[in-house]
């Protein structure tokens, strides 16, 4: 496993233009109209388009959703207590990267397979301009958030989402690091508390995640890791 982590960590370092400068603090920055080259190339999905609204940012999220499970039920479905995830800036990068189809459609897989070995991890997420961060993902009580703090806004976009549609992952999705399955793609609405600008949120291009289909042999409660893309929209500014 480490070997062929290794081994796939030098192949991407070296097949991938090394493309390390400067880094910008991520927008949105005065006079900044979105993504736009980049919202050209979102991932097709049977999810509903983002009609009339802006690309934002593309985070990269690394991370773990949470499951439970009651003791002594096998045939209960586990519960989704909630999930963790750093948010990388994909976005500014991709957006003018010639190689964005590929990279996008391949990006999440990778950096799963290097969760366990942060150094790696981080070398691939260096060696793209991927290394900034926009903030962070996890559950406000039961309603997922997304906290953009690290981004240079006043005030920082900060997205209160419930679901609206969910589909399931493509076949060639990354199955995970244990083959648990990839987690469905969301498309993500505010609950009316969004504020900085943003106000949908696709979850896109899972990678692993996903909880068994009941609670045999599982324990009360368990992470699973993942990694995926969430496509942030908001009003045109
Ligand atoms: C086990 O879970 C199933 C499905 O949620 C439920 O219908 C059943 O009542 C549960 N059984 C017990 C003993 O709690
Ligand atoms: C989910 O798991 C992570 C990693 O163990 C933990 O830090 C976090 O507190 C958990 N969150 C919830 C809502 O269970």
């Amino acid at each position: 496993m480490l070997f062929s982590v290794l081994s796939t960590a030098a192949m991407a370092l070296s097949i991938l233009a090394p493309t390390v400068a400067a880094v910008p603090t991520p927008g949105p920055q005065k006079g900044n109209t979105g993504l736009t080259k980049l919202a050209a190339r979102m991932p097709k999905s049977a999810l509903p388009a983002p009609d009339g609204l802006q690309l934002k940012f593309v985070g990269l999220g690394i991370g773990t959703q949470n499951y439970t499970c009651k003791p002594g039920n096998d045939t209960a479905e586990p519960g989704t207590t909630g999930a963790v995830a750093k948010l990388y800036d994909l976005g500014t990068r991709l957006n003018t990267d010639p190689l964005a189809d590929w990279k996008i459609s391949t990006i999440s897989g990778l950096a799963l397979n290097m969760y366990d070995y942060p150094a790696v991890l981080n070398g691939l997420l260096w060696s793209q301009g991927y290394q900034q961060v926009l903030g962070d993902h996890f559950f406000t009580i039961t309603v997922p958030t997304f906290y953009l703090n690290k981004v240079n806004a006043t005030p920082k976009p900060l997205a209160f989402v419930k679901k609206n549609l969910g589909v399931d992952a493509p076949k060639s999705a990354c199955p995970g690091i244990k083959g648990e399955g990839a987690i469905q793609w969301l498309h993500l609405i505010d609950n009316g508390n969004s504020q900085g600008g943003v106000n949908t949120v696709y979850r896109l291009e899972t990678a692993g995640g996903a909880k068994p289909k009941t609670c045999k042999g599982m324990p009360e409660h368990w992470e699973v890791p993942y990694a995926a893309q969430y496509w942030v929209y908001g009003p045109a500014a």
